[in-house]
């Protein structure tokens, strides 16, 4: 199960820019209680259907496995189209479980068919992809929970007429998937008509929410992950979540530390794991907080221009982009760190140089990795490097996480530690549910609809009207209104 360390946001870590959590539980416990209830006892309902995702019904899920499987087989590429929702949770989980250059192994030594998910629509990278991708053993899983984006219906189009003219009308249908809400959109209309292999998502789920539906199984499923770990560690986090004392509830409490520095002023939430694996995990969590959190108005319906800005970031890559403004700019962060324990492998610095001097002082590190007698750090540097011999990239990449969490809390600066024993469907499953959990407490907090995103519609709506579909005159109409005294530096 994963660990949380929230040492760093204390007083005791971080003086008076800390929290006070025990005075904060005592003082507000009516407000936290009636929030923490506002999820838990709507578990299930309303736009909360997402909660009951993981304890789907088992023959749901062995459908779907028997269904991937055979995909698996036949496929030489399997490529996923959709945007937000829809590509953010496939991505983060593929990335963290795969093969790191999964794509680029030689076809014997990969159990699963390349993998594409493509979010956006520059021409570029969707020609790049027909110019790698074989079309003639290729599988494309269209996905889009209204059945209605611009993004991913042009990119099902394109591909479409290219498999019919390639394959003909009869494979082709073969080769397209499409997830969507069934009995709604334009997509589900087609894929009836069609006749394509088609899976629903849920009515209350979000398309940030979703990841645990046939949104992310199918994919996953394709790809070999086990579906029913990741699952099984979604519902253990969600029990977790659901207990009623907070200090036994990691989720509920990261909810409350993000939300009440937001009150003092921290706007920016950094997400950092220390791991190669988990890069895109920042991605989906950028989009469930950044869209579920930002919002201009209260359930009273008062304005209150709310959100914390998520940022992306990752171990070790950002020590040397972000961390000098994380750790002397302004005091508007709380960081999470993402630690993983046991990479599954070791990669060791090799001792080259003779002259490097062997370190038989005590240093502070012994206490945070374990050293044998022939795995000592070598000190003096006396030859590039020298001070690295026999340290293992493992111990390295930890050391330096836990440096830079040593940098920040010397500055005052709030963070808090997410630990992964391993990376495995299980802890990936635990860490999706965290951040769906963490998320719906952190919305009921603040007070806010954390399942709507007006923002984005009024978004799509325009693409629909300056692309001239029928019924969205008015739209255009007004658009037109906006910009046609706009005044530009010509070059
Ligand atoms: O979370 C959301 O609801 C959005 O980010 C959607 O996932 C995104 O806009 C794509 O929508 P759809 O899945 O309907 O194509």
């Amino acid at each position: 199960m994963l660990k949380f360390d929230f040492n760093n946001v204390t007083p005791s870590a971080i003086g008076e820019k800390g929290l006070d959590l025990e005075s904060i539980l005592s003082k507000e416990n009516d407000r936290l209680r009636k929030a923490f209830d506002a999820v838990i006892l709507n578990k299930g309902k309303g736009w909360q259907e997402w909660c009951y995702l993981p304890a789907v019904a088992s023959e749901v899920i062995d459908e779907i496995i028997a269904y991937t499987d055979e995909i698996r087989r036949k496929a030489s590429d399997f490529v996923v189209f959709g945007i937000g929702g829809s590509a953010l949770g496939p991505m983060a989980v593929a990335t963290a479980l795969l093969h790191q250059k999964h794509n680029l192994l030689p076809k014997e030594k990969r159990k699963a068919p390349r993998l594409f998910v493509e979010d956006n629509i520059d021409p570029t990278r969707m020609q790049s992809l027909l110019d790698v991708i074989d079309l003639r053993n290729a599988y494309f899983n269209i996905v889009t929970k209204s059945g209605e984006t611009s993004e991913t219906l042009a990119q099902f189009l394109i591909v479409y007429d290219l498999l019919i003219q390639k394959l003909g009308k009869e494979e082709a249908k073969k080769r397209i998937i499409v997830t969507t809400t069934i009995g709604k959109g334009a997509l589900y209309e087609t894929a009836q008509k069609e006749g394509f292999k088609t899976y629903g998502v849920g009515k209350g789920v979000g398309g940030r929410f979703s990841v645990l539906s046939a949104v992310g199984l199918i994919t996953f499923g394709v790809m070999g992950l086990n579906i029913k770990s990741l699952l099984k560690g979604a519902l253990n986090m969600g029990v977790l979540a659901s207990k009623p004392d907070f200090w036994q509830n990691p989720v509920f409490l990261s909810a409350l530390i993000q939300t009440e520095s937001l009150k003092r002023g921290k706007n920016i939430s950094v997400m950092m794991p220390y791991s190669d694996a988990l890069r895109y995990m920042s991605d989906f969590y950028a989009q469930i907080w950044g869209e579920s959190l930002g919002k201009a108005v209260d359930n009273t319906g008062a304005k209150v221009y709310v959100g914390q800005t998520p940022v992306k970031a990752l171990g070790v890559t950002d020590q040397h982009s972000q961390v000098q403004l994380y750790t002397e700019g302004p005091f508007d962060k709380v960081v999470t760190f993402i630690s993983v324990e046991d990479f599954g492998q070791e990669v060791v610095i090799p001792k080259m140089y003779k002259d490097a001097a062997v370190n038989t002082q005590e240093s502070v590190e012994s206490d945070l990795w374990q050293k044998t007698d022939d795995n000592k750090p070598t000190v003096d540097g006396i030859a590039c490097g020298a001070f690295m011999a026999n340290v293992t990239m493992n111990k390295l990449l930890n050391a330096e996480r836990v440096a830079t969490e040593f940098a920040l809390t010397k500055a005052k600066r709030a963070n808090f530690n997410i630990i992964f024993p391993k990376i495995n469907e299980e802890s990936v499953g635990e860490l999706l549910a965290y951040y769906m959990y963490q998320t719906a407490f952190a919305g009921a907090l603040l007070n806010i609809d954390t399942f709507n995103q007006p923002g984005v519609e009024e978004g799509k709506l325009a693409t629909f009207a300056m692309l001239g579909r029928p019924g969205y005159e008015e739209k255009l109409h007004e658009i037109r209104s906006k910009i046609k005294d706009r005044k530009y530096i010509l070059g």
